[in-house]
């Protein structure tokens, strides 16, 4: 059958029966195989999927990779990046909750905090999409504002710090390859940030693990700093099973979604005190929560 290792809530997805028969950019022996919960798992799907999509093709080399975010988030209809299943993919509920998540992030991240000498932290920010998406949202510069990404994807890194020279802000953000957890990550007591933001990054772990990572995104930031973080929710495996079936049973991409009182009850055991919960969808009903919250 499958050697990924599938989370338990992709487990549970997988026992779904469901109907691709619609998807007409899929071969029908594969449209079937899809839907039938004994044979998504069988490397023929596999090897259709990432031979025919490059986002399942990055996601099972490297789950939760921000390149694929990169195809989703400048999703055209003329880019040859994104034809047939990664139309498919890219043009989804969840992939437009991806772009809905930029774009309501990044409005929120301009005006909470991106002032005049405050310093962010992204931690896993990947190629700085949310700085550069932000900028779209700031009438100038604030003096002395300074943004860094922290990612252990040295090509993510690559691509951002390419962005920023091309762009002219290569003194405004910086980039570093760690893990966000290891010591040496951490910065010195006087070059702590304001702000934290961790997008896209609790979307895999399970609420331990969570809730380890969120107490940890608190050494990065001075007392009383404050974080934005996004991350998936059951529903979107409720009203978008194909997507994630793809993405996650066949794709590799190992994710765990969770209730919103989960996501509530991490922030609490992490010590983090919740001040707003908010949606990337303006009825408030989306795929992600995302956290506005302050350390305690
Ligand atoms: C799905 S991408 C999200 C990128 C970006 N935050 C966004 O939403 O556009 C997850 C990123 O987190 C990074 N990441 C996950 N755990 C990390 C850790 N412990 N330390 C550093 N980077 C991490 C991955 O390398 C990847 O680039």
């Amino acid at each position: 059958m499958s050697i990924l290792q599938l989370s338990p809530q992709v487990i549970e997805l997988g026992t779904r029966d469901l109907d691709f028969s619609q998807v007409l950019c899929l071969p029908i022996e594969i449209r079937e195989m899809l839907g039938d919960p004994n044979k998504f798992l069988a490397e023929k799907v596999l090897a259709f999927t990432t031979g025919s999509s490059q986002i399942c093709l990055i996601l099972f080399k490297n789950p939760a990779d921000d390149w694929m975010l990169r195809i989703v988030y400048y999703d055209d209809p003329n880019n040859p990046k994104t034809t047939g299943l990664d139309n498919f993919l890219s043009q989804s509920l969840s992939g437009q909750a991806l772009r809905d998540r930029l774009d309501f992030c990044s409005k929120c991240i301009a005006q909470k905090f991106m002032r005049k000498h405050k310093r962010v932290v992204d931690l896993g920010g990947g190629s700085g999409s949310y700085f550069f998406e932000a900028l779209k949202h700031i009438p100038a510069m604030p003096d002395g504002f300074h943004w860094n990404v922290i990612d252990k994807d040295e090509i993510s890194l690559q691509e951002g710090q390419v962005r920023a020279e091309q762009g002219g802000y290569s003194q405004i953000i910086t980039f570093e390859n760690f893990n966000f957890n290891d010591k040496k990550a951490l910065p010195k007591e006087d070059e702590k940030a304001d702000f934290a933001v961790l997008i896209g990054v609790l979307c895999g772990m399970d609420k331990d693990t969570a809730t380890k990572c969120l107490r940890k995104a608190k050494e990065h930031i001075k007392p009383g700093g404050q974080i934005l973080a996004a991350t998936l929710l059951k529903k979107a495996f409720d009203e978008d099973p194909r997507t994630f079936r793809i993405l996650c049973n066949v794709g590799g991409w190992q994710l765990r979604p969770k209730t919103m009182d989960e996501v509530l009850q991490c922030f609490n055991d992490a010590g983090w005190g919740v001040r707003e919960v908010m949606s990337e969808r303006k009825n408030g009903d989306g795929q992600y929560a995302i956290v506005h919250a302050v350390a305690e």
